[in-house]
């Protein structure tokens, strides 16, 4: 029994991401797939140089299609169960950047049936506001709306109903309770689930000219990948390629920033007096006290405080070296980091905040996939389903 655990709904422990790469049968994001990142893109992402996006399936493969001029489209979602944390939009800010590198259309899926399946207490009408509430956060991270297409499940279903009727015909119970962790508890909802997410992995292929769907998400969601991949043989569509990322801790030890858990998160939607009262009681590495921290230094490699700052508020490297050594060195003390970080995430989320109030529902509209794309040249593409 490991003394961490991942799955697509829960997160605890300790997470060994070396132990999750062997469980999981992915592929670490290796010194020469640095290198061809950046032959292909003249850098290397500050997400892929910090390790924070730190494995793949196939990634190689994309950036060699892509280099000979074959693209790629993109693929990444959202439950909306709740409001949205900053871990949330670190995969999100992630595939924008991949947007604009590839220069290719994304498909963002809002998984409303998912979480009304999942959630007991949640009814259709919450989700249906949560889900609104995330899009135009998710559009306020500035996607490209041209070449963004969202999907919301319950209202576009029919757009991915024939690929998920496919898919699900190669998944069997045994499957999916091996993969999952499904039990004789389990609503049929959720089995049938597992094909709605796998569905826009393959569904860009009936859009566009393209290659591969790369998929960028936290390594949480590698369950639906792994069942989307094998189908994908069968069904004679390329297997859905992905980019894995590491969870953003949330702000107590050893648990992942979660909606279902307030005080584990800095909620996109939070002020400054919120933010400050979480980040002052977060976990850091700091020693009991001020003559201590002098003496001996702090540990900023368990230290939720400086993830912070490596995950998202610090793109300087030197400037974050500097704050590990003068941690290390007992010259900076907890209380000082913590206050520059309050800043920094209080300015982030305020200007999110400004830019998602400008949103207008017609700029949700202008990305909803049935305004984008009609569905009769689709049902016409379906038809080399199997
Ligand atoms: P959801 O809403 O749980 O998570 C949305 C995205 O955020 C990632 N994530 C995190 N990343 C960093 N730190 C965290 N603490 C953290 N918590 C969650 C997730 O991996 C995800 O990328 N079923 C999905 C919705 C979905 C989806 C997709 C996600 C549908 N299609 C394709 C990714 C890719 C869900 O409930 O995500």
């Amino acid at each position: 029994m490991e003394d961490f655990e991942v799955t697509p709904w829960k997160a605890s422990g300790d997470i060994n991401y070396e132990k999750l790469i062997k469980k999981f049968g992915v592929s670490p994001i290796t010194d020469s797939m640095k290198q061809l990142i950046k032959d292909v893109f003249g850098e290397i992402p500050l997400e892929v140089r910090r390790g924070i996006f730190f494995s793949h399936r196939d990634l190689d493969k994309v950036l060699k299609d892509f280099k000979e001029g074959r693209k790629p489209y993109l693929y990444t979602g959202r439950g909306p169960s709740g409001p949205m944390h900053i871990g949330h939009a670190l995969p999100l800010i992630f595939t924008r950047k991949l947007q604009e590198k590839f220069d290719t259309f994304v498909l963002l899926q809002f998984t409303s049936d998912e979480k009304f399946l999942y959630n007991p207490e949640l009814g259709p009408e919450q989700v249906y506001n949560y889900t609104f509430d995330n899009i135009r956060d998710v559009l306020a991270l500035g996607f490209d709306p041209d070449k963004t297409y969202v999907i919301e499940d319950f209202r576009h279903i029919k757009y991915l109903y024939q690929i998920a009727v496919s898919v699900a015909k190669r998944i069997t119970y045994s499957i999916v309770r091996a993969v999952f962790g499904f039990t004789n508890e389990t609503n049929i909802g959720m089995l049938f689930f597992a094909s709605i997410q796998a569905a826009p992995a393959f569904l860009g292929y009936f859009m566009d000219d393209v290659y591969n769907c790369l998929i960028p998400a936290a390594i949480d969601q590698d369950p639906y990948w792994r069942v989307a991949r094998d189908v994908a043989v069968k069904i004679k569509l390329p297997k859905p390629t992905q980019i894995h990322g590491k969870l953003l801790p949330g702000l107590k030890k050893d648990v992942k920033m979660s909606s279902s858990v307030p005080e584990s998160a800095i909620y996109l939607s939070d002020d400054r007096k919120r933010v400050k009262k979480k980040l002052m009681n977060a976990f850091t590495g700091g020693q009991p006290t001020v003559e201590l921290q002098r003496k001996k230094g702090g540990n900023p490699s368990i230290c939720v405080v400086f993830d912070y700052y490596k995950f998202l508020f610090e793109e300087d490297d030197k400037a974050l070296k500097e704050r590990y050594e003068r941690c290390r060195a007992g010259e900076l003390l907890c209380g000082e980091c913590k206050m520059d970080l309050v800043d920094r995430v209080s300015r982030f989320l305020e200007n999110h905040q400004k830019t998602k109030a400008s949103i207008k529902d017609k700029d949700i509209e202008r990305v909803m996939i049935d305004n984008k794309i009609d569905l009769h040249s689709l049902v016409n593409e379906f038809k080399m389903l199997r």
